[in-house]
């Protein structure tokens, strides 16, 4: 039966050597639901893992030197992609373009890990700024994706607050609850036909997540930083673990 909740290891550019990543996919196959490794060591976590699934941090949207296309990922056994990721779109990766990969994604049967999430100066605004900012986002970065949407396929949408990421400060569980029924509403009108997965990133640790899993509209967290230490992993999985058992 599927995980009601889902961790999603993003080791972003960790570790530096593919003998370390060997060894941290080891230590996290099975904790994490999905491991997220850079793009060189995507084959030997591959390797590695048993239980959980390889996911990437990202995907070309066009073609020639230095791209990464969907059906290369999927060769090597990913089966879903972080796309929108707020490091990547301060690289330049505009809602234009994250449309666009999720869309090679779609073309390719990946799953879609869309990120959204505010800056500071929005976040200082409330939370009617909040959701109109991250409405708009969700709108522009799923434009034109309908037709490639199958029923039923499953889309994971991470609202990750970009002040929280890394920061070692979470956002308020309350507030989490209330940004990701915004998120649900958005995606039930541009895309009724997907099942939809919630998800919360931006300093996700042991010492909140207990509290940040108990947030009803939070199906699954999106972890950076701690999922690079396995003992931080496995404490933050223990204290969701009421939300693995809704569905026995
Ligand atoms: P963090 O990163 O857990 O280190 O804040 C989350 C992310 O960037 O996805």
């Amino acid at each position: 039966m599927k995980n009601s909740f889902t961790i999603i290891a993003n080791w972003k550019a960790n570790p530096t050597s593919v003998h370390e990543a060997g060894r941290l996919a080891h230590a996290s196959d099975g904790i994490a639901d999905i491991i997220v490794p850079p793009a060189p060591f995507l084959d030997r976590v591959a390797a590695e893992i048993r239980l959980s699934e390889l996911g990437s941090q990202d995907v070309s949207s066009v073609g020639g030197t230095g791209s990464v296309s969907g059906k290369m990922l999927t060769s090597v056994g990913v089966s879903c992609v972080i796309i929108g990721h707020s490091e990547r779109r301060l690289l330049g990766d505009t809602d234009a373009v994250v449309s666009k990969k999720v869309r090679s994604a779609l073309e390719a049967k990946l799953k879609v890990i869309l990120c959204v999430g505010e800056p500071k100066s929005v976040h200082r605004g409330g939370l009617a700024a909040i959701r109109k900012f991250i409405g708009a986002e969700l709108t522009a970065s799923l434009a034109g994706t309908a037709k490639l949407f199958r029923s039923r396929a499953e889309l994971f949408v991470a609202y990750e607050p970009i002040w929280a990421i890394g920061s070692g400060r979470a956002e308020d569980p309350a507030r989490v609850g209330e940004v990701l029924r915004s998120v649900s509403e958005v995606v039930a009108r541009t895309l009724p036909q997907v099942t939809l997965r919630t998800l919360y990133g931006g300093s996700v640790l042991p010492e909140n997540a207990g509290a940040l899993g108990n947030v009803p509209t939070a199906s699954g967290f999106l972890i950076g930083g701690a999922s690079l230490n396995p003992t931080k992993l496995k404490l933050i999985r223990k204290s969701v673990s009421n939300r693995y058992e809704e569905n026995r």
